[in-house]
């Protein structure tokens, strides 16, 4: 197996994390594979907005907490009502992808990129984990006025978060269906 071939195969969700943050120097390797996705017409219409501050992460965490619990959908609400309850298993760094909300198929390019940053991550043993659940940030007007200080262009939405930060977990991959292939 060739090194890109190893990176995709050893590439795991990590949601268990060491609180020594990631150095700069690979936060921009990272976001130069990011902006090397392909993207339909070269559109480019995605924004990464970066999370480092402590206190911005859990003041995002208490307001996603807070949403899954009065939106009651159970297998959130199970975890979300745990005091060890977070977003981004507590990950220093998070990446927020926003994309030109008028634009078409940017949920596939950002997906792409999404996808390079997992991957350029692992290349630098670095963990990463892909979260959606952090959509309910904005499902209240206090999520939606954290836009603004988040730097989200207007006209923007949200697509996804991906939690970085150094593996404190060397997960096993969960099984793979192969029977998801045919060949005419
Ligand atoms: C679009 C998307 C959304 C995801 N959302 C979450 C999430 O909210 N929380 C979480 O812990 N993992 C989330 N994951 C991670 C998946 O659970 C994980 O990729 C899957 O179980 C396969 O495991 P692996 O990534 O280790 O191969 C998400 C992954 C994708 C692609």
């Amino acid at each position: 197996m060739n090194e890109t071939l190893k990176v995709i195969r050893n590439r795991r969700s990590i949601r268990k994390y060491k609180a020594e943050q990631i150095t700069d120097s690979d936060l921009h390797d990272i976001f130069e594979a990011a902006i090397y996705a392909p993207s339909a017409m070269n559109q480019q219409k995605w924004h990464f907005t970066v999370i480092q501050d402590k206190s911005m992460l859990d003041r995002m965490v208490a307001i996603i907490k807070e949403n899954i619990i009065k939106a009651g959908i159970a297998f959130l609400l199970e975890k979300a009502n745990t005091p060890e309850y977070n977003t981004f298993y507590n990950s220093p760094t998070v990446i927020l992808i926003s994309a030109d909300e008028k634009a078409n198929y940017v949920d596939f390019d950002c997906g792409l990129a999404a996808q390079n940053i997992t991957l350029a991550a692992e290349s630098k043993n670095i963990g990463s984990c892909v979260i959606a659940s952090s959509g309910f940030l904005f499902a209240s007007e206090k999520g939606n006025g954290l836009k603004k200080v988040l730097g989200i262009p207007d006209g923007y939405k949200y697509i996804c978060t991906i939690a970085l930060g150094y593996k404190d977990e060397n997960p096993a991959a969960p099984p793979r269906n192969k029977d998801v292939i045919n060949y005419v």
